[in-house]
């Protein structure tokens, strides 16, 4: 087998910050698919420095994972990260064009990092290596790659949603960023839906020869697979979690804090993409609708702050901040409080706890790759006594997770009165219906897990042939 290359803006799970799930999957999976296959993990280090150097920083990892990153300059942090990849690709492919900036500078930031990226990668690849680049963050790096020599093959996954044709074609250079794309021999997405509007754009925008039924592209004579794979928990690693004492203590603190009230639980990243305050005008509904009900549920919301450096985060912290003081304002009584709101990360064995004391896990993504927390809920639960999850209909996981209509309980995040009206379905569902959609969803979470997905996609770039 070939070693595998792995190169992500992000290397590493960063530490003490909470679960793969809840700080979004890329690290976790990565970390566990190199953990079992072994190889060469490459990205940023997360530090600024005043001037570029290039030099590479090794280290190997408890795990055993070997990661070798640079240093990006401020600038670079600036218009790259914080700037192109998280004030523009992002919020464009998460729908989301109200909150998306088009700046010149940025592109050319993103250009100048992904050119950095494979001129200080280039060195340590070995001819027989397969390389293999997730997200956003470095679309055109493929590119870069070829134009320095590199003739591996190389296989690129995007973490999160690809929008619709009518959206993309809002960005300024979209073609040139998806021909960048077209360089990497294989093209890996979360689902079906964000693999169609994928082939759509390329063969209306590029003009692009696409077949639909195997995935593939030509385009000015090359061949480019493009292939849903969606991705998994590490289920294994994260059951060996809920062994633990931190896990039992966790769920202990949980339930005798909530005594005679229902725990229904969120965790996020403190990111507009995933509904919170739509999530909260639910919850209120909820209160408005059954106000009686205001002593059986109480709501913890677990959402450390993540891109603080960018506006529109600033910005829907303080909005979370005031709605939940608005419901608790109005709803508390001197004994209780209906909302609990916790802005900080929680270890993954505190998460299991958590997640397993709380009879319902509230998971409403606007729009979402994928989003493992809905995943990492239904692993933890207690299969004799298991809660119930209300899944948004946009998370990449929903086709997963809604078992022909008998898993989850899928809701519109925009409606409040759905999730109201769901949440009471939640809290007086008999211990048989628990049961049987928890039955139907945890076998797609306990063997379509993060090594499934390494698998399938490592095997398919290890089968393509290189001309
Ligand atoms: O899963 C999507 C993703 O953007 C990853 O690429 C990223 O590592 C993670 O979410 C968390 O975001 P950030 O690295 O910006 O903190």
């Amino acid at each position: 087998m070939s070693r595998l290359v792995v190169i992500s803006n992000r290397v590493a799970v960063p530490k003490a910050r909470g679960a793969a799930g809840a700080q979004g999957g890329l690290a976790g999976a990565l970390n566990a698919a190199l953990r079992k296959n072994g190889g060469i993990w490459f990205g940023w280090s997360g530090q600024g420095v005043d001037q570029f150097t290039g030099s590479i920083n090794y280290a190997r990892s408890g795990d055993g994972v070997t990661t070798a990153t640079i240093d990006l300059e401020y600038q670079d942090v600036d218009e790259y990260y914080n700037g192109y990849a998280n004030s523009t690709l992002w919020p464009l492919f998460h729908f989301r064009l109200d909150l998306t900036r088009y700046e010149n500078e940025f592109g050319v930031g993103y250009e100048r990092v992904n050119e950095r990226f494979a001129e200080a990668v280039v060195p340590l690849i070995a001819p027989d290596d397969d390389i293999w680049v997730h997200d956003y963050h470095l679309m055109p790096l493929g590119e870069q790659l070829r134009e320095k020599g590199v003739k591996n093959r190389i296989g690129f996954f995007l973490h999160i949603p690809w929008p619709p044709t009518n959206l993309l074609v809002s960005l300024p250079f979209h073609e040139r960023l998806v021909r960048a794309l077209l360089r990497y021999d294989l093209i890996g997405l979360q689902n079906g839906t964000w693999l169609d509007s994928f082939l759509h754009y390329c063969r209306k925008e590029l003009g692009a020869e696409v077949d639909e039924r195997t995935g593939t592209v030509v385009l000015d004579g090359r061949k480019t697979i493009a292939k849903a794979y969606p991705i998994g928990i590490d289920y294994d690693h994260f059951m060996s979690k809920g062994e633990t004492g931190e896990a039992r203590q966790a769920q202990q603190r949980l339930q005798s804090s909530t005594r005679h009230r229902t725990a229904m639980i969120g965790v996020d990243r403190l990111d507009y993409s995933k509904g919170l305050p739509e999530r909260l005008d639910g919850i209120g509904r909820f209160f408005d609708n059954y106000p009686e009900r205001v002593r059986d549920l109480v709501f913890i919301q677990i959402a450390p702050p993540s891109r603080e450096d960018v506006q529109s985060y600033q910005h829907i912290r303080a909005v979370l901040e005031q709605k939940t003081g608005q419901i608790n304002g109005a709803r508390s009584e001197v004994d209780i409080v209906p909302i609990r709101y916790v802005n900080r990360g929680h270890s993954q064995e505190e998460l299991f706890g958590f997640y397993r004391g709380a009879k319902i896990g509230l998971v409403t993504p606007l729009r979402d790759g994928m989003n493992l927390v809905a995943k990492e809920y239904v692993a933890a639960q207690d299969a004799t006594d298991p809660g119930v999850l209300i899944l948004s209909k946009f998370a990449g996981a929903a086709p997963q997770l809604d078992c022909d209509g008998e898993g989850a309980l899928m809701i519109n995040p925009h409606s409040s009165d759905d999730i109201a009206h769901n949440i009471r379905l939640a809290l007086d569902m008999p211990l048989e219906e628990r049961k049987a959609r928890w039955e139907r969803m945890i076998g797609t979470v306990r063997d379509d897990n993060v090594h499934w997905w390494t698998e399938n996609f490592v095997g398919d770039l290890a089968a393509i042939e290189l001309d």
